[in-house]
C-alpha cells in the first residue's frame, strides 16, 4: 500500500505550504526494508573478506546467504504467484525478476566457493558483479514492481504482508 499524507511546512499563518509525503507501507515497505538488511549483511561480509578475517567471513557470508534465500523465496513463493494470479499472466515483470534471481543464486554459490577456498580475488570479483546486479534488480523492484503489486494486490495487502514477513523471518 502506498500511503499519501500531507504535511504543513513553515510557521507563518499566511504562508504555510502543504507538501505531499509519500510513505510506503505493507508489501512494498516490508520487502524494501529487507533489501536494506541484505545490503548491510553483504557489506559486513565484504569488509571481513577484504581484511581476510576468514572465520568472521564464514559467519557473515552464511548469514547473508540465509537472508538472501529468505528474500528470494518470499518473493517467489508469496508475492510473484499472488501478482501473477491477479493479472492472469506469468509473462510480465515477474518472469524477468525470476531470471535475475537465478543469476543471483549462481553468484551466491560462487561466493560460497571462494569463501570456502579463502580466495579473496575471486570473492572480490564475484561480489562486485553481484552488487551491481542486486542494485539494478532492487531498484526495478522498489520503483516499479512493488508499487505495481501494492496497487494490484491492495485488497489482500494485510494478508500478504503477514505471509511475507513470516517467510522473511529466519527459522
Ligand atoms: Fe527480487
Amino acid at each position: 500500500m502506498i500511503r499519501i499524507k500531507y504535511k504543513r511546512l513553515g510557521s507563518s499563518k499566511n504562508a504555510s505550504t502543504l507538501i505531499r509525503v509519500t510513505t510506503m507501507t505493507g508489501i512494498a515497505k516490508t520487502l524494501s526494508d529487507h533489501h536494506k538488511l541484505c545490503d548491510a549483511l553483504f557489506a559486513q561480509c565484504e569488509r571481513a573478506a577484504l581484511e581476510q578475517r576468514w572465520a568472521e567471513t564464514d559467519e557473515f557470508h552464511a548469514r547473508f546467504c540465509r537472508a538472501m534465500d529468505a528474500h528470494l523465496g518470499a518473493e517467489e513463493s508469496v508475492l510473484f504467484p499472488a501478482f501473477e494470479s491477479a493479472v492472469g499472466s506469468m509473462d510480465g515483470p515477474t518472469r524477468v525478476m525470476r531470471a535475475e534471481h537465478a543469476q543471483m543464486r549462481d553468484f551466491l554459490q560462487r561466493l560460497t566457493q571462494s569463501v570456502g577456498e579463502r580466495r579473496y580475488a575471486d570473492y572480490a570479483d564475484c561480489a562486485e558483479m553481484l552488487l551491481i546486479l542486486m542494485r539494478q534488480h532492487n531498484l526495478k523492484e522498489e520503483n516499479i514492481l512493488y508499487p505495481m503489486c501494492a496497487r494490484t494486490l491492495a485488497p489482500r495487502s494485510n494478508e500478504l504482508t503477514r505471509q511475507l514477513a513470516q517467510a522473511l523471518t529466519p527459522p
